[in-house]
């Protein structure tokens, strides 16, 4: 088996799962309480929460734990538009956000607030100069993502972060799902506001992330209750799922290194191979080099992933959670691609758990299983 779809979710590392358990076993209190085992659950707590803040340059005081990448979005989107819609109503963000970002700002539309979205040219990116024009004294929030969950291609988080600092008024967010740990990202330095990180992209247990809030910020929270993590998101704190991040966030640094360098090199084969296949279009080939897409015209996505399974080949066609609606893709149409090219999109992850078997066997499948396709749709 070749698992190539960490976009969607990573494996956890053994260490991460040994650690969880034995949390579950041993440190089972609840933070919050005040006696000697509470203050232990919530020391490992802590430890995550200045592991997190370290790796973004910030301090433990602004990482607020959440439920994971989708809450952290929520959180921070409707968080800054109920909390500062008398300032303005007008917010942006781009056309090929995921779609807890998206959906967000869809329902904010309904709500009555005036939305753009931003447009990206043929390879994925935005325009500062269209971002620059947009901007209003209404504007209170602009939302952008940096990694591409589809494409691998990232936005110039640290300019448009130079631009915004001119507007004072408004808050910048940013989705570093696909970025955080293996990108470097300093929200000061970027000027960053409010940054969404999930601990499952970078093999740590699904149902745990963060948000990073900027000291004295306020922001309306999304759920109430006990006033766990200052107030802005209130529930029990999920001690040992937060330990698994911690973990994951240790060993990914650790193996980053090593691992950018060698998902150059597969990317580069995969690209080469895949350029070799008569009728493939590469999409957003300027991106991270450990997502890569590319589209089969003829051929829908379900079907080539549902056969370079049958091969041991696991990828995916797009973002995890609409893959299984059989619509073009929204990132892929946003890039100015035909339907036929947007409904047959192909993306490959690679993860820390990657090896050269796990590419070589998928350079060898898709030389395969592409041609026989067209064969048999042509017969
Ligand atoms: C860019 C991006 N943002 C947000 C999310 C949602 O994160 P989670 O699965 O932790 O809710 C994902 C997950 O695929 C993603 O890729």
């Amino acid at each position: 088996m070749h698992y190539l779809d960490n976009s969607a979710t990573t494996k956890p590392f053994p260490e991460v799962i040994q650690s969880m358990a034995w949390t579950m076993e041993h440190n089972y209190a609840n933070p919050a309480s005040l006696h000697r085992l509470g203050f232990k659950a919530e020391k490992v707590v802590e430890d995550t929460r200045k592991m997190v803040a370290d790796e973004l340059h910030a301090s433990p005081s602004e990482v607020i734990f959440t439920s994971g990448g989708t809450e952290a979005n929520n959180l921070a989107i409707y968080g800054v538009a109920r909390a500062y819609q008398n300032r303005g109503k007008h917010i942006v963000t781009t056309a090929v956000e995921h779609d807890s970002v998206y959906e967000v700002f869809r329902s904010l539309e309904k709500e009555g607030f005036s939305v753009t979205y931003l447009s990206v040219d043929e390879s994925g990116f935005l325009s500062l100069d269209e971002l620059k024009s947009v901007l209003t004294n209404e504007t209170i929030l602009v939302s952008i993502m940096h990694v591409n969950n589809e494409t691998g291609v990232f936005q110039p988080i640290s300019e448009i972060g130079k631009l915004l600092v001119n507007y004072p008024k408004l808050f910048f967010h940013v989705d570093a799902v696909q970025s955080f740990s293996k990108l470097t990202i300093d929200v000061h330095a970027m000027s960053i506001d409010l940054l969404s990180i999930s601990a499952h992209k970078f093999h740590g247990p699904k149902g745990i992330g963060a948000l990073f809030l900027r000291k004295n910020k306020q922001i309306m929270p999304l759920v109430l209750g006990g006033g766990q993590e200052q107030g802005f998101r209130s529930g029990t704190v999920a001690v040992p799922l937060i330990t698994g991040m911690g973990k994951a966030l240790e060993l990914t640094k650790q193996k980053r290194v090593l691992f950018i360098k060698d998902a150059e090199h597969w990317k580069k084969d995969l690209l080469a191979t895949i350029l070799m296949i008569d009728g493939t279009i590469l999409n957003g080939t300027d991106g991270v080099p450990y997502i890569l897409n590319f589209s089969v015209p003829g051929i829908k996505s379900e079907v080539l992933v549902r056969t370079l399974e049958d091969e041991g080949i696991f990828v995916s066609s797009k973002s995890a959670c609409s893959s299984k609606k059989e619509t073009p893709s929204r990132v892929l149409l946003a890039m100015g691609r035909k339907k036929t090219e947007a409904i047959s999109g192909i993306r490959i992850s690679m993860g820390m758990l990657t090896t050269s078997t796990d590419v070589m066997a998928c350079g060898q499948a898709l030389r395969n299983v592409i041609p026989t396709l067209q064969h048999w749709i042509k017969v």
